[in-house]
């Protein structure tokens, strides 16, 4: 008897339930719980039809991804979907919840599929690294056309119960699963109605096998943007085989597909990326039974480039917004910013025509920072100066309510400095959101040396709430991301001494699936920023400094590192910028040579590594794969790359420290030796992923 799959015999229908939360993922144990109740339902002369339905939250999520990788447990899920598909009586799925990769798989070898309203439907397979592996890329494009199929399965994304209605995914829309399922079996053995089994039905293939254009054009629209990924032209190849391989053959090609692919470091660093950001959003080490503080109202300060992009994220999450300003001029422009921004993307589609004005009644324009006092939460984003930042947070003390959660989003400043201004240091800590913060997922939670553990929980949940991914790290300048950002810049201006070029050096990063180079991201962001605050700290950069100081200042002065044509982004090589540099070399008395591909991507990344090492020593980050998720979700470090920890596991620790005492020799910088966290790891033949697993266990 399994003990996560059931049976039960109503009438003359049989429901089998698959109970094991939290998603009812396909482990072995759900596999064969699946296998011997659709036998025994089948050989049952009572039965007449069979509803396979899910407890819990969600219909079968998908293979279990934690057994990937491991030796294979029978029996294997397409031997359970065969048997499905043979039964000699008609097996309906019952869907609600997210019916994804294996378990929208194990669907399709149903001979029905009814769900309920908001129901999804996906083989998000793709975002993992992976192709479907147990007939998705047969049977889906059976059921809704190749065209949509290849579009379905090389996206990953899930689509609902009405689109799947339409494009004849499922047979019906229902009101309760189950009980939906067992009425829709009960007409199906009524009318009789012969036994659908995809797997024989080629009739939505027919047209594309006439005439491959059509296939090959969606297969192209829907593999067009991936940047030296492999698994989405994976997907479009084993849809392709819809049209000229037998179906038993296509399965076999599909599955040997799966395995090489499950091996390959690309999903192996999509996987870690899935896991990692599922655990750096669990806060630990908070005293038991600490709960979130309840939060109706907040309160941005600053609706300049951040503060609106915040209040459009919680105002997105229905959450009302009071926006404060220090003069109508500023408050004007900043809900014009809004407005216009959310009527864009209702222009594409991407939300109803009368969502912006929806939106826009949830924000509260207010002058004057006694309006934070109806606030549970208050975030500040003002300008980065700290006597700023003070003066703010003592005139938010005094006007905000006792217990509300007082959050800045400084980008470097110390927070323990701006906490100490009020009388409620345990109540405030950084919430620190990514430019445009309306689009961008990750949100670095700080907590300082006083943050109570419910205000630090307040604002993870609250960020959660708006559908950001929040990662707790500690106080330092930069926090995780920027500090680790700030190395790699420091190692961009030494490249550039020693004889590299801005375009060779972006080229490298944005071949290595980075989205921008180092570079032509400075031009866009505007290279005073980095002068001023390099000013500030008394620092001198030779090379940024003399651009700065002929006058380019990034795109706003179409000219930089790059140079710009009217109205254009993009960035030209500028041949004064290397007369620029060779200039200042010269007056430094550096020789400068030719510098390879290899080395600036070293130079590049090994540092960032290294600094990442000391953030771990440091316990600004609890784990390595908390500094992954950061830069992921809020630098757009490629997916299949996991992340630069992950990154450097795939490397060798060994070789890493090799190459970093190489460069602090070579290069004369003893910054650049390896930290003693990464020197012991690599000594011990260790990896960031065991440090991984030893924080996370502990
Ligand atoms: N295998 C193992 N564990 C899984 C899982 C899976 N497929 N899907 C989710 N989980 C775990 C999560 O790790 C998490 O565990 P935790 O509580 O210990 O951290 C827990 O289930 C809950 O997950 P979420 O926090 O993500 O819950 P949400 O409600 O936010 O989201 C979800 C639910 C939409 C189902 C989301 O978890 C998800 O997208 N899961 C992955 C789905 C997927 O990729 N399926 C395809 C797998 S590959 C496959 O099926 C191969 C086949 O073709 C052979
Ligand atoms: P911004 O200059 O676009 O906006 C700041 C706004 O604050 C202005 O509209 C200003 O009028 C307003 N302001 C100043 N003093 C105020 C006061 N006393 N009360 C109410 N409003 C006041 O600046 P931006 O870029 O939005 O930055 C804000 C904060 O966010 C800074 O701390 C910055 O470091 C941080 N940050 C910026 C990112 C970016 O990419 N721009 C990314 C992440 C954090």
């Amino acid at each position: 008897m399994s003990e996560v799959v059931k049976l039960a015999v109503t009438g003359h229908c049989a429901v089998i339930t698959i109970d094991a939360p939290p998603v009812n993922a396909l482990s072995a144990a759900v596999r064969r719980g699946i296998l011997e109740n659709v036998m025994a339902a089948n050989a049952d002369s009572a039965v007449q039809a069979i509803v396979i339905a899910c407890a819990g939250r969600t219909f079968i999520a998908g293979a279990d991804i934690t057994e990937f990788g491991k030796p294979p447990q029978p029996p294997a899920l397409n031997e359970v979907i065969e048997a499905i598909e043979g039964c000699a009586k008609p097996v309906i799925a019952a869907i609600h919840g997210t019916a994804l990769g294996g378990g929208l798989e194990l669907a399709l070898g149903c001979h029905f599929r009814v769900a309920v309203a908001d129901a999804k439907h996906g083989l998000p397979e793709v975002k993992l690294g992976l192709v479907p592996g147990a007939g998705g890329t047969q049977r889906l494009p059976r059921a809704v056309g190749p065209e949509f199929g290849v579009k379905m399965i090389v996206s990953g994304e899930p689509i609902s119960a009405s689109e799947a209605l339409e494009h004849g995914l499922i047979d019906e829309i229902v009101e309760g699963p189950a009980d939906g399922a067992i009425a829709f079996a009960k007409k199906v053995v009524a009318e009789q109605r012969p036994l659908r089994l995809l797997r024989n039905d080629d009739s939505k293939l027919v047209a594309a096998r006439a005439d491959r254009s059509l296939f090959t054009a969606a297969a192209a629209a829907a593999t067009k943007k991936n940047r030296g990924v492999n698994a989405p032209l994976a997907c479009a190849e084993a849809v392709s085989w819809t049209l000229d391989t037998p179906f038993d053959d296509a399965l076999k090609k599909e599955r040997e597909t799966f395995l090489r692919l499950v091996n390959d470091d690309q999903s192996k660093a999509q996987r870690h990326a899935f896991f990692a950001e599922r655990e750096a959003v669990k806060v630990r080490g908070l005293p038991k039974g600490v709960k979130p503080r309840p939060v109706e109202r907040v309160a941005i300060v600053g609706a300049g480039t951040m503060g609106g992009g915040i209040a459009m994220s919680f105002a997105n999450a229905g959450i009302p917004v009071t926006l404060i300003e220090t003069g109508e001029a500023q408050l004007t422009r900043g809900l014009a910013m809004m407005q216009k921004s959310w009527e864009a993307t209702a222009a594409r589609g991407g939300i109803a025509p009368d969502e912006p004005a929806k939106r826009m009644a949830l924000i509260d324009g207010k002058i004057g920072l006694d309006n934070v006092r109806d606030a549970d939460l208050v975030i500040e984003a003002v300008f980065e100066t700290m006597a700023i930042k003070k003066e703010v947070f003592t005139a938010i003390d005094a006007h905000a309510k006792l217990g509300a959660v007082l959050a800045t989003n400084t980008s470097y400043l110390d927070i323990n400095e701006i906490a100490a201004v009020t009388e409620r240091p345990q109540d405030v800590l950084g919430m620190h959101f990514f430019s445009p913060a309306n689009v961008m997922k990750l949100c670095e939670v700080v907590r300082a040396e006083r943050t109570a553990p419910d205000a630090l929980l307040t604002a993870t949940t609250m960020a959660n709430r708006i559908r950001k991914t929040p990662v707790v790290v500690g106080v330092c300048h930069g926090f995780v991301g920027n500090r680790m950002l700030a190395v790699r810049g420091l190692q961009g201006e030494a490249l550039l001494k020693s004889g590299a070029l801005p375009d060779q050096v972006d080229a490298v990063l944005t071949r290595f699936g980075l989205p921008m180079g180092l570079f032509a991201m400075g031009d866009l962001a505007g290279l005073d920023i980095g002068w001023r605050s390099r000013q500030d700290r008394g620092l001198r950069w030779d090379i940024a400094d003399a651009i700065c100081e002929s006058g380019r200042l990034g795109q706003k002065t179409s000219k930089g590192y790059y140079r710009y044509e009217p109205g254009s982004r993009a960035p030209i090589p500028d041949p004064e910028v290397e007369k620029l540099i060779d200039e200042t070399c010269k007056r430094l008395g550096l020789t400068r040579r030719a510098i390879g591909d290899q080395e600036i991507l070293e130079r590049m990344i090994y540092p960032m590594i290294n600094e990442g090492a000391r953030i771990l020593e440091e316990n600004i980050a609890a784990r390595p794969g908390d500094i992954d998720v950061i830069w992921l979700y809020g630098y757009g470090w490629p997916v299949h790359r996991g992340g630069p920890m992950f990154y450097a596991d795939l490397v060798g620790l060994k070789t890493i420290v090799e190459r970093l005492e190489f460069y602090a020799r070579s290069l004369n910088e003893p910054a650049l030796k390896p930290t003693a966290l990464l020197a012991r790891l690599a000594r011990e033949g260790s990896s960031f992923a065991s440090l991984n697993a030893a924080r996370t266990a502990g």
